[in-house]
């Protein structure tokens, strides 16, 4: 007997080989696999495969007609800073009328503003703008989101916003997994003093956040207005020895060589990627970290260089696309527009952007559970009220999602 069973659903099962995923029984035929099953037991996913071929006798407490609709795995943002207070659009025009993006950073806007004000908003403001934001990305077919740290750069703010995504995680049918970004700028109390900034947060901001259990990972920013790869090197041997896994902002205004920095320390992603070398491309690929691509801030900071997609498709580096949702470089709260973006702008196919909001954007968060449409992963599914798969990242709109199954629970939309 089985808890639930979605019957007569498209099925995009994003399972590695082919493009959409594949049935046992069944090859898929270039816009998923029609007639298809799925049943749940205990959270997980107990049997996937055609309608025609369930068990004799198969039965469940639930069942849910899929009628004809698509069904894929729940999506996952691998890559957002989501908690943030204030505004940044008087930058953005900034930005439209020439200003550069490091020029106002110096002038200590940039990270430094909403440093500012997320410092004074509070943990209680904190929890609800993550509340909202997370709300948001549900109602788009999200199922897992990280979320980072990093514009506290004090030891009260940068746990206060762990905290928020925490209690977030517990209130929502999400998983959150958090990433600690001190090393994101040097906060205005340590100004010119990047070295001692650093020592604080390797003596006692990252130790606390570990010892509280409060991040899943270490994450950084490595430019030279930012921070240096061997700057970034001592946080991850300290991440190493608290047994944190690392990822890190790398290669997006220039080739800073923090690609190769992160596969060097078996990181799980290296993000952005814009000017990606070729040597990057091959630590990547021979660590196994994942490019994680991110459009909207390309497009936010209306950007000219491309990450190297083919090189990284040609070296068999798992790509995975995510929102970057952030204040100032890229306000988007879609995932499925970051897909849209990554094709459009970038040159994915809609199969490659569905696998790196899914299977890639799961492995860039170190989840080995979940991404795909196959027996003993969670059941973390959306259903959606479409036909093709090609459709999630095809429309600019926010694509109708019909139930969105979270470890097994259903939950119909709205969401919110
Ligand atoms: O992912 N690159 C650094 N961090 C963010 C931007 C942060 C900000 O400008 O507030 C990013 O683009
Ligand atoms: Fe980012």
């Amino acid at each position: 007997m089985w808890d639930l069973l979605v019957r007569d659903a498209r099925l995009a099962t994003m399972t590695p080989g082919a493009p959409w995923g594949a049935v046992p029984g069944a090859p898929e035929a270039g816009a998923g696999v029609a007639g298809g099953a799925l049943a749940v037991r205990d959270g997980r996913i107990a049997w996937v495969g055609l309608d025609r071929d369930l068990p004799a006798g198969a039965a469940a407490v639930r069942e849910l007609d899929g009628g004809g609709r698509l069904l894929t795995p729940g999506l996952v943002d691998c890559h957002t800073h989501l908690i943030h207070a204030g505004s940044r659009a008087a930058e953005w025009e900034a930005r439209l009328g020439g200003a550069t993006y490091e020029a106002i950073a110096a002038a200590g806007g940039g990270i430094l503003a909403t440093v500012r004000a997320t410092r004074a908003a509070g943990p209680e403001r904190l929890l609800s703008l993550a509340l909202e934001r997370i709300g948001t990305l549900l109602a788009g077919g999200v199922t897992t989101v990280e979320v980072k740290s990093g514009y506290g750069l004090d030891l009260e703010t940068e746990l206060a916003m762990l905290r928020a995504a925490r209690r977030a995680g517990a209130l929502l049918p999400v998983t959150v997994r958090t990433s600690y970004l001190g090393l994101h700028a040097v906060p205005p109390e340590y100004l010119g003093r990047a070295e001692r900034y650093l020592e604080m947060v390797l003596g006692e901001v990252l130790p606390a956040a570990a010892a509280a259990r409060l991040a899943d990972a270490v994450d950084a920013y490595c430019e030279p207005h930012a921070f240096s790869p061997a700057q970034v090197e001592r946080l991850f041997v300290e991440a190493g020895r608290l047994g944190l896994p690392v990822k890190l902002h790398a290669e997006q205004r220039s080739d800073s060589g923090g690609a190769a920095l992160v596969a060097r320390h078996r990181g799980l992603s290296a993000d952005h990627l814009e000017h990606l070398s070729p040597e990057g491309v091959a630590a990547l690929a021979a660590a196994g970290t994942v490019a994680v691509l991110l459009p909207g801030a390309f497009l936010h900071l209306r950007e000219s260089r491309h990450p190297p997609v083919a090189a990284l498709r040609a070296a068999g580096v798992p790509m995975a696309v995510a929102t970057d949702w952030n204040p100032g470089t890229s306000p988007l709260g879609s995932l499925t527009t970051a897909m849209n973006l990554g094709c459009t702008l970038f040159g994915l196919t809609p199969a490659e952007a569905l696998a790196g909001a899914t299977r890639h954007a799961a492995r860039a968060l170190g989840l080995a559970d979940r991404g795909a449409l196959a027996e003993g992963l969670r059941a973390d599914l959306c259903l959606w009220n479409l036909e093709h798969p090609a459709e999630l990242a095809a429309s600019l709109a926010v694509p109708s999602l019909a139930t969105r199954v979270v470890a097994g629970a259903v939950h119909h939309a709205p969401h919110r």
